[in-house]
């Protein structure tokens, strides 16, 4: 009982602070900190360290256009005039929450979801639903392509002795959660009820297969997919955290995806990591030149950015692919962006839900036209010459468009020796009905575009030079083909 006490006393000093500032602290939300407040202080403190425990939407609603944080026009009456706490977030929408639990005589829920945070977040959510990384689970558990890559890299392998080769016993969901989904997103279920013993007396919560995780495309128990917390760390759901690019590097670090080390590496990461004490992170809008002078992964890809007389540059977006003209993560080639965030729609010539056929030609129904492309380019241009003049621009462009070319042409030679090795019978493919991903000329394939043309395209869209050339780069698109046609020709000998 001394703990209900104690965190009585610390609930005393929380609502007396809050309460002082502004808004108020719902009655409910006073009673689940009873508890909260010494269970979890590390929960706690990063509320209360929150614009959710500062302001209530009624306050939020207040203020203009460019400055409005809450994007729905009206919040329903209860929730308007106290802060955003925790019964707050996490008894909303309960009756459509699998995993809603009956608890201290609340229906509560512990996964708070992109559709909860639409109460007053409507067009963040909106946008972030057509956004890709909405789809990436699905996209991957539901492309047969992508899954026999899954299997290949993180089942297990036994060898069987020489001759026989190797068996591969498919992975687990253990496995999958920790590797592919764990960014791609699990899919979150209630197995069952659990007693939890603590100093408050026993509690019953549910079990929850598939968590933790913040995948950016988790299904969630209310049907919903994406996780907010991917971007926006809980419980502090701070603006400076999604507007730095550690929170992306979490994801787009490796070399399949190495988006933020290209950009650590690029004089505009160099400008960043120099200066950024002296940028305002909070500012709402974000205006170029007064709160920063160099772009972060957010600046380029999602931020709102004013101009001196707060003129929009561009606006924000949880959308993201707006911006973007090309697809450069290439599964086989790059190519033009596809229409819809939902790639397993996606047939090319022969059938396979890939953008491209092997031969690189694009199934170009289902991506966007040049014009389209065009469009793209100039809103993302438009952020650009915020700081730079149309020649470097531009050039920058040229650059990009390019790469992209030379990046395909080497992906093209690596495949046409593998479709050789295929026709020869060197290695099994499509037409034996193997698996393109278990043999070793098929690694060094797929390394070809996975790794070495992803990273010379990303290098050159965001000019991280070293990662288009001895980084992952062209060195070793030139490297690879040698070996691949050499490992063919020795095979093509020994028979
Ligand atoms: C009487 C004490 C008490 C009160 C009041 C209380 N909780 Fe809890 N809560 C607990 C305990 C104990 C746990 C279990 C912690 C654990 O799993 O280790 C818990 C767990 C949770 C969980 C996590 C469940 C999971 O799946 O991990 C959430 C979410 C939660 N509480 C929210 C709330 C909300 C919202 C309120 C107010 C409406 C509230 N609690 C009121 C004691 C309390
Ligand atoms: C991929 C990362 C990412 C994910 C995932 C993400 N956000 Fe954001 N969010 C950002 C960035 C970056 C900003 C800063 C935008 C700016 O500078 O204008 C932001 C800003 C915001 C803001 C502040 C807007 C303002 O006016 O101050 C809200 C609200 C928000 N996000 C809600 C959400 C919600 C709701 C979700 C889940 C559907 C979500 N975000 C998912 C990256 C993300
Ligand atoms: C703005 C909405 C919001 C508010 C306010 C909020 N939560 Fe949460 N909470 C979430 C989300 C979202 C998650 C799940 C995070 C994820 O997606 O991974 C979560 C998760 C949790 C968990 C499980 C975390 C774990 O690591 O096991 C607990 C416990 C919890 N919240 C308690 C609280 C308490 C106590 C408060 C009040 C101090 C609170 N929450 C306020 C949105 C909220
Ligand atoms: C009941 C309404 C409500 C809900 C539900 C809600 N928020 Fe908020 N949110 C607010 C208010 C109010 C603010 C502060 C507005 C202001 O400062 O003008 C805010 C601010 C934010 C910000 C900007 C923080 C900053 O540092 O600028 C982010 C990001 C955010 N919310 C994300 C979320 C996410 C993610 C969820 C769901 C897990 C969520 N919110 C649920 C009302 C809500
Ligand atoms: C560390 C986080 C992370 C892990 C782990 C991860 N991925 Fe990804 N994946 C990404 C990112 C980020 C992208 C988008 C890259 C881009 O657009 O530049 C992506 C994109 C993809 C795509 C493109 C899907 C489409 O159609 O748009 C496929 C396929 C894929 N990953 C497969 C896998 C497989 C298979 C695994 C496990 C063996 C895996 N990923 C593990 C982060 C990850
Ligand atoms: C939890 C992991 C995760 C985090 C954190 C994350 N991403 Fe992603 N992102 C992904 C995955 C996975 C994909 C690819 C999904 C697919 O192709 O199906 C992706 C795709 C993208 C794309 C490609 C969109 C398109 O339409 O082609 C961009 C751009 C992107 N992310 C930018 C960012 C930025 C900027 C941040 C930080 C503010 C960020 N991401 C944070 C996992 C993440
Ligand atoms: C100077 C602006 C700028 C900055 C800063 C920047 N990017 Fe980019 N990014 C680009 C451009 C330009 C492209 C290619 C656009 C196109 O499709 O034409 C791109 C492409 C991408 C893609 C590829 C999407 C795909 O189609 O596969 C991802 C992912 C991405 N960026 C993530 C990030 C991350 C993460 C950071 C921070 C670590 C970051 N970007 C920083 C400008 C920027
Ligand atoms: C907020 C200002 C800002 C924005 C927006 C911005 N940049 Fe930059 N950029 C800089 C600064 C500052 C430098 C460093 C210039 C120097 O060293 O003199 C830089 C450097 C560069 C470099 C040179 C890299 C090198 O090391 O030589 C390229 C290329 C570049 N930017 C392209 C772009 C492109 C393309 C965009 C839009 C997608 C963009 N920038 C958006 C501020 C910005």
């Amino acid at each position: 009982m001394k703990n209900i006490w104690l965190g009585m006393l610390i609930l005393l000093a929380i609502t007396g602070t809050a309460t002082a500032k502004s808004g108020s602290v719902s009655e409910d939300t006073e009673i689940c900190l009873e508890c909260h407040a010494t269970l979890h202080p590390g929960i706690v403190q990063d509320w209360l360290n929150s614009r959710h425990a500062k302001i209530t939407p009624a306050e939020g609603l207040k203020k203009g256009k460019l400055e409005r944080r809450i994007s729905v026009s009206q919040v329903p009456e209860e929730l308007a005039t106290v802060t955003v706490g925790c019964a707050e977030c996490h008894t909303l929408n309960s009756e459509k929450h699998k995993d809603s639990f009956m608890h201290a005589d609340y229906n509560v829920h512990t996964v708070v979801t992109p559709k909860d945070c639409a109460t007053c977040h409507e067009v963040e959510v909106k946008q972030y639903g057509k956004n890709v990384m909405s789809y990436a689970r699905t996209n991957l558990v539901n492309n047969p392509v992508y899954v026999s890559l899954m299997n290949e890299v993180n089942g297990t392998h036994a060898f069987k002795g020489v001759g026989s080769g190797m068996t591969l016993s498919p992975p687990n969901q253990k496995t999958n959660a920790d590797s592919c989904l764990f960014c791609h997103g699990t899919k979150i279920e209630v197995t069952g009820l659990r007693t939890v013993e603590s100093d408050m007396g026993d509690m019953e919560i549910p079990t929850l297969s598939g968590w933790p995780n913040q995948g950016v495309g988790r299904l969630n128990p209310d049907g919903s997919t994406g996780s907010c917390s991917a971007c926006h760390a809980r419980h502090r759901y701070s603006i400076e955290m999604a507007r730095k690019p550690h929170t992306c590097s979490e994801c787009h670090k490796g070399p399949d995806v190495p988006a933020y080390p290209v950009y650590m590496v690029s004089k505009m990461g160099n400008v960043y990591s120099t200066h950024k004490n002296d940028w305002d992170f909070q500012a709402v809008p974000w205006k170029v030149g007064k709160d920063f002078t160099a772009p972060t992964c957010a600046t380029c890809h999602v931020s709102l950015l004013v101009g001196e007389e707060e003129d929009v540059i561009a606006e924000r977006t949880h959308q993201m692919n707006n911006r973007l003209a090309w697809r450069l993560f290439g599964i086989v080639y790059a190519h033009a962006h596809p229409k819809s965030p939902d790639t397993t729609i996606i047939r090319n010539k022969s059938g396979l839900p890939l953008a491209t056929d092997l031969t690189g030609e694009p199934a170009s129904s289902y991506l966007i036209d040049a014009s389209e492309q065009e469009k793209r380019r100039r809103t993302l241009s438009a952020i650009c010459l915020s700081c730079h003049g149309s020649n470097w621009v531009d050039g920058h462009f040229e650059r990009l468009d390019n790469t992209i070319k030379t990046t395909n042409e080497m992906t093209r030679t690596a495949t046409n020796i593998l479709l050789t090795a295929w026709e020869k019978g060197a290695a099994k493919g499509l037409s034996q009905n193997d698996s393109i991903f278990n043999e070793s000329l098929e690694k060094k394939w797929t390394e070809q575009w996975l790794f070495f043309a992803n990273s010379t395209r990303l290098a050159s869209a965001m000019a991280g030079a070293d990662y288009g050339v001895f980084a992952n780069g062209r060195w070793y698109l030139s490297r690879n083909t040698h070996e691949m046609l050499e490992w063919l020709h020795l095979k093509l000998k020994n028979e």
